[in-house]
């Protein structure tokens, strides 16, 4: 896509380094905060429904405590995910330009699909808590008259509530299938021309463990969390009756066994999959950190089974936002070693492109360069004999000769000028642009 192209800047060595560093501390806010939402919107869902199957009102209040805390609050959704996830974006386009690869095209894809998974997953929230605040207390009669403005607001209210979760819930899951999609198509720099439409990026094991492996961090750190919100953190706001505290506890506990076990499992497939080239001895250990932890983690949590005590659930979430780390962390070096080879040729172009700009800051000729400027840009407003958007050349360049400097002043810095024109807008040339261009423009002009 052209447009993206547009966006790159040329970077050195230096710079690769950067971004590469950048981008995983954008994971480190992205993965999680969507891992949080996806899996706390599927288990609020999942209690919502038992909830209005058995008629269990403090079921439904539990969901609804359950998407309001794996949401955080109302801007969340945009700071941690949405801006990330754009973040993101930008600096594959940066990395990956000239690569050849579709990864940067999947990537936007998946950034529009995440925006409305995270509209639809805000929606369910505030249905929630509006059928929780108004709707039922109406329904069972409280003082609040009922027209038809509150019926409609009800009816509306019941019919997105019931939708928005799922909806969002399977957009968030395209959108993270994308992403993991494109990481290990990232790091799997082999099949960088033959990956050209969504069908053969999923074709990929190593895309399916990435995505299983956050899937599986996801519910064991969205579980970590409840805990440590309602045991540890209790005290501030969110309470639970003993029934409640009871259930919630054996669901978090069951749901933190069945993906910690699943974890190492799906890290040691990957091991053994992942292509050889990106495999670094930094890669293992990493791996073997996270399987540690997992093991630290599940031992505490059957600590707390049989003991309780709020520390332990701080202790348990804290290691599982250590697990998760590790994972960004992996596929991340995984990334680093498997690009080594794009980001030499990015700093040969970038080398270059330096070289460039030196032959032309020098006293030689810098016609080739002007002409190439004025074609690709000014070429679109002037002409030489001709009235465009601008004025025709022959016109205004003679009252420049023996004036270069202030021709190179105007061009980099346009003034409003003639009043039968409008201002000339800045093209953002560089300084040595700008006077390969005037001196192109003065060599043309009386031709
Ligand atoms: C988007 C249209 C547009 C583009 C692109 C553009 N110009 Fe212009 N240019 C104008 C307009 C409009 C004026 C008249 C401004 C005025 O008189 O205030 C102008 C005026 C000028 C003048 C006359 C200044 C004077 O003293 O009267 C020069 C020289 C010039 N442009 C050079 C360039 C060069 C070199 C480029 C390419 C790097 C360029 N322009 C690109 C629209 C454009």
């Amino acid at each position: 896509m052209e447009f993206f192209d547009s966006l790159v800047l040329h970077q050195s060595q230096e710079h690769i380094a950067l971004l590469n560093y950048i981008l995983m501390v954008v994971y480190f806010i992205f993965l999680p905060f969507s891992g949080l939402m996806f899996s706390g919107t599927i288990i609020s869902v999942y209690f919502k429904r038992r909830g209005e199957k058995e008629g269990n009102k403090a079921l439904v209040h539990l969901a609804k405590e359950i998407i309001q805390i794996s949401t955080i609050n109302k801007n969340a959704g945009f700071i941690l995910g949405v801006a990330p996830s754009l973040a993101i974006l930008l600096i594959y386009i940066q990395l990956l330009h000239s690569s050849g690869s579709y990864i940067i095209s999947f990537l936007f894809f998946s950034f529009m699909i995440y925006l409305a998974g995270v509209i639809f997953v805000y929606l369910y929230r505030y249905t929630m808590i509006l059928d929780e605040a108004i709707v039922s207390p109406v329904k069972s009669g409280s003082s609040l008259q009922i027209n038809e403005d509150l019926a409609r607001l009800i009816s509306s209210n019941e019919k997105t509530k019931n939708s928005s979760g799922i909806v969002g819930i399977t957009l968030l899951l395209i959108a993270m299938l994308l992403v993991f999609g494109s990481i290990s198509l990232s790091i799997n720099t082999n099949r960088w021309n033959e990956v050209q439409n969504v069908f053969s990026l999923l074709f990929s094991l190593n895309a399916w463990l990435s995505f299983l492996f956050f899937t599986a961090s996801s519910f064991t750190l969205t579980a970590g969390f409840i805990l440590f919100r309602y045991f540890y953190w209790g005290k501030n706001g969110v309470e639970a009756s003993e029934e409640i505290g009871k259930l919630l506890k054996r669901t978090t506990v069951k749901i933190i066994f069945v993906f910690a076990l699943a974890q190492p499992l799906i890290l040691l497939a990957g091991l053994f999959l992942l292509p050889d080239f990106s495999l670094s001895t930094s890669v293992f250990y990493n791996s073997v950190i996270s399987v540690i932890l997992v093991f630290l983690a599940l031992n505490f949590t059957y600590l707390f089974l049989r003991e309780g005590g709020a520390r332990l659930s701080g202790y348990i979430f804290i290691l599982f936002i250590c697990v998760f780390s590790t994972g960004v962390v992996k596929d991340q070096l995984a990334m680093l070693n498997a690009t080594t080879k794009h980001s030499v040729l990015l700093n040969t172009e970038y080398e270059k492109y330096i070289m460039e700009l030196k032959e032309g800051g020098g006293a030689g000729d810098f016609s080739a360069k002007g002409e190439q400027i004025y074609k690709k840009i000014c070429s679109t407003c002037h002409k030489f004999d001709q009235k465009l958007v601008g004025p025709p050349y022959k016109e205004t360049l003679p009252k420049y000769e023996g004036k270069m400097d202030a021709l190179v002043s105007f061009i980099s810095n346009p003034v409003k000028i003639n009043a039968s024109y409008p201002a000339m807008p800045n093209q953002g040339l560089k300084p040595n642009e700008a006077k390969a261009v005037a001196q192109y423009l003065m060599s043309q002009y009386k031709k």
